[in-house]
């Protein structure tokens, strides 16, 4: 594939030319917005975006004891982010002082394309143990930056419609703007196109879906709807894969439900942090705690756009075992 060249070892500052060079040579496209996107190892990503990635794959030293989330953006992501920040942390604070009160759950589980915005970031001041990362990447990017490395990867998808209802909702929210229905049509089509930030969705979650067939000892490959549904034996599972499972004692205790109270949509919305703090770029945390529910794409696509996406699903998932 054209698009999946040799990155060169010795790059060194996140401007350099040859990056640059690397960047323009690859398939270019432009999204819903405008923009201009780039196909990087079967994904578009943006320009910026790209440039965190190419430093992650080169500069990252992965530990074996390293756990990554990854998701495609409006999957589930700050929920999982949460709540493997509890589970880690359960017994280790009390109810003051616990972190989910004290940062969104993206501050305390960063992205590792955004920390390697600069090419060669301090990560030293990460204390905890085991280090917790996040990724909006294809696993083929994560794997290649990960470098054999055993470390843990939990992702999660979620059905393609609610995906791309959640995206344009927050694309208004960051644009502070009334929802549009032009706006959905255009994302509509950027979906369907596969031309979207971190798209095609259905390469990205055909990507983890295989990675966790080939490695189901170090890829978890959770489903969105199954947490909603089934939230005591999802959480019992991601504890069991993390390898800090649930004691019966901790089970007779509570602790699998006061995890699921702490790290609620309705919780976590109404802490302070999140109602009034902000991300570093500016953005509120509140923008990433909306319904939560599942099927609420109901309410906003047309039947024909159901149906066009309900063909394409069914095309590109053909001989796996995912269901919608
Ligand atoms: P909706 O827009 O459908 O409400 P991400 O975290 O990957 O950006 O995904 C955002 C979606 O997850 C949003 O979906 C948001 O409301 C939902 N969400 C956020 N926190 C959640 C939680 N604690 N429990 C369930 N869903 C949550």
């Amino acid at each position: 594939m054209d698009d999946e060249k040799e990155i060169p070892k010795n790059l060194q500052r996140e401007d350099d030319e040859e990056t640059m060079n690397l960047i323009s040579s690859l398939p270019s496209d432009v999204d819903f917005d405008g923009k201009e996107l780039f196909k990087y190892q079967g994904c578009w990503y943006e320009n910026k975006i790209l440039l965190g990635i190419l430093n992650f794959q080169r500069g990252f030293e992965p530990q074996d004891t390293d756990i990554v989330i990854a998701s495609f953006p409006k999957s589930g992501t700050t929920w999982l982010k949460a709540l493997t920040v509890a589970l880690l942390e359960r017994s280790k604070h009390s109810s003051d002082d616990h972190p989910l009160l004290l940062d969104n759950p993206h501050g305390l589980v960063p992205y590792l394309e955004l920390i390697f915005k600069t090419s060669k970031p301090d990560l030293t001041n990460i204390s905890s143990s085991p280090r917790l990362f996040s990724t909006h990447v294809a696993f083929q990017t994560l794997r290649e930056a990960l470098k054999n490395s055993p470390c843990k990867i939990v992702y999660v998808w979620r059905n393609v419609k609610d995906v791309l209802v959640s995206f344009w909702h927050f694309q208004c929210a960051i644009r502070k703007i009334e929802e549009e229905g032009s706006m959905l049509e255009s994302i509509f089509e950027s979906f369907c196109r596969g031309v979207i930030s971190h798209g095609p969705f259905w390469e990205h979650v055909l990507s983890y879906w295989k990675g966790s067939l080939e490695d189901p000892k170090n890829v978890l490959f959770l489903k969105y709807e199954e947490l909603k549904t089934d939230p005591n034996v999802q959480l019992k599972k991601l504890a069991e894969f993390l390898g800090c499972p649930f004691t019966v004692e901790e089970e007779e205790s509570g602790s699998v439900e006061e995890i699921l109270d702490l790290c609620s949509l309705r919780n976590l919305k109404n802490l302070e942090i999140n109602k009034t703090g902000k991300m570093p770029g500016g953005a509120s945390h509140k923008i990433f705690f909306r319904k939560g529910e599942v099927g609420d794409s109901k309410n906003y696509l047309t039947p024909q756009m159901e149906e066009r996406i309900d063909m394409i699903i069914q095309e590109k998932f053909r001989g796996s075992d995912i269901k919608f």
